[in-house]
């Protein structure tokens, strides 16, 4: 960034050049910012000073709504339009023509794997699903009603503890072993968390069985031998999955970098990332949708809640994205998705013609219209997971499974950023300032 002596004015006429000029009005000075990929460095503002004491202008940005905080290859989203991209390669066509694991090496490796490549990722991913049997313990000891999802984000960051060499983040082999680690053994621990609400036995893996029907056999065998999915759910669930599987940096994944950035181990990282997606604003919305759906009980009741909606006291939960402001293109593929389960499964929801009822209205309501609000991924997810016979505290434990791939692409490419430090936002200071401390017989 140059200091120049130029005004504000006179730099903006002329041929269209990749800079900005700002004249700091406080001093008359005036400076030229490089502009690059569409983006300003905040730390160029930090050379605008009043005098050689200033600290130099901060940029803020509560929220992070209009910062970039990393340069990343994995995820493309435009929100205007609608669409999302892993690697470049549109979303519908994955959920369409890939499997999550094909999807995950995507992810991770920036290529879809060739046969050989996708054989030995499977091999390496199923014969990583089992946990050590204290894991199995520490799981064991939680209360009857703990919720899921805080038994996973325990669950795996106490995996630091098992592979301590995992703090080797920059060696390549270690890696590789934690990733696999991660996207084996995250539905064993999820299933994990399930049984132990019901009061049942936990399953171990079976390695015979795809990835989407080994955590169904998790989760649902009972005396069978050998537990067979409805292949027309699993291949719903590993839909939902790899719809779920990226989402470039939401608020789950920029804390997995976040903590991430301090050196510490994969399992920590994305421990955070769960407890961030724990929240009802991100993950946990899609628990709130069928709560939501559950409350307004029948289409005669929709209007009402509209209203309700319309005057603040209510929110329609499953609308609206900090990013798209258009519809999600995943809630279209899930759309179709859930009749596709409810035929599998023969049941008839109610709560499905509820749904519809809102998502017509809402698009047609000046009030969602205006504000472009549009249904996202977790108006429908909720209902295809209570078809498959979810309790809704594993909602979001379901998105924690199919996020794991995201999470470890995003701290990969993150662990080898040259740019990427230990993240440490700037604030602005509203306190008081240097006070004497009073003795607490004279306050
Ligand atoms: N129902 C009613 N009004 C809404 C909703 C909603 N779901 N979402 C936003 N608005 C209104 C909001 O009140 C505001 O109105 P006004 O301009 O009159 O104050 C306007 O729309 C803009 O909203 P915002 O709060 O500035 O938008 P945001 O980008 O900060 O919030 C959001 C994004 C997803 C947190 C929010 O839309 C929301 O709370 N939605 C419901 C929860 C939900 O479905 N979350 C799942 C997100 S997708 C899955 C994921 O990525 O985790």
């Amino acid at each position: 960034m140059s200091e120049t002596q130029e005004t504000g004015a006179d730099a903006a006429v002329g041929t269209a050049q990749e800079t900005l000029s700002v004249v700091d009005n406080r001093t008359g000075k005036a400076y030229e910012v490089p502009i690059t990929d569409g983006t300003v460095r905040a730390m160029d503002f930090r050379a605008m000073k009043v005098d050689e004491e200033d600290f130099g202008l901060m940029t803020y940005d509560p929220a992070f709504t209009n910062t970039a905080a990393c340069r990343s290859a994995i995820t493309y989203i435009d929100g205007d339009k609608g669409i999302l991209e892993y690697r470049g390669y549109p979303i519908e066509q994955l959920a369409e023509q890939a499997t999550f694991l094909e999807v995950a090496y995507l992810l991770i490796y920036g290529e879809l794997p060739n046969t050989e490549q996708l054989k030995e990722w499977t091999h390496a991913i199923t014969i990583h699903t089992f946990v050590h049997e204290n894991v199995k313990s520490l799981v064991e000891g939680f209360r009857y009603d703990a919720h899921p999802m805080g038994m996973l984000l325990s669950s795996v960051g106490a995996l630091s503890t098992f592979y301590p060499e995992a703090k080797n983040i920059h060696d390549e082999q270690t890696q590789y072993e934690q990733i696999v680690r991660l996207i084996a053994k995250v539905p064993t621990l999820a299933a994990f968390a399930y049984r132990h609400a019901k009061g049942m036995p936990y399953v171990y893996p079976d390695n015979d069985l795809n990835y989407a029907e080994n955590f169904l056999g998790m989760l649902f065998k009972v005396a069978e031998l050998k537990y067979e999915a409805d292949p027309r759910i699993a291949k719903a669930l590993d839909v939902l999955l790899i719809l779920h599987a990226d989402h470039e940096q939401n608020c789950s994944t920029s804390s997995v970098r976040a903590v991430g950035s301090s050196q510490v181990d994969p399992y920590s990282a994305v421990s955070a990332g769960i407890a961030a997606l724990y929240g009802p604003l991100h993950g946990g919305a899609n628990q709130s949708v069928l709560e939501m759906l559950a409350r307004i009980e029948s289409v005669d009741n929709v209007p009402g809640f509209i209203d309700r909606v319309k005057n603040g006291d209510e929110k329609l939960m499953g609308f609206g994205h900090r990013v798209y402001k258009n519809f999600d293109p995943r809630a279209k593929i899930l759309k179709k998705a859930v009749e596709d389960v409810f035929e599998a499964t023969g049941t008839e929801n109610p709560l499905l013609e509820v749904a519809k009822e809102l998502e017509r209205i809402a698009l047609e309501d000046d009030y969602f219209v205006k504000r472009k609000l549009y249904p996202n991924v977790d108006f429908y997810s909720g209902l295809i997971y209570e078809a498959l016979g979810l309790p809704v505290e594993m909602f979001t434990v379901m998105f924690a499974i199919g996020r794991t791939p995201g999470w470890v692409a995003q701290w990969l490419e993150m662990v080898g950023d040259k740019e990427q430090k230990i993240a440490r936002p700037r604030q602005i200071y509203t306190g008081d300032r240097t006070r004497d401390y009073v003795p607490i017989d004279q306050r």
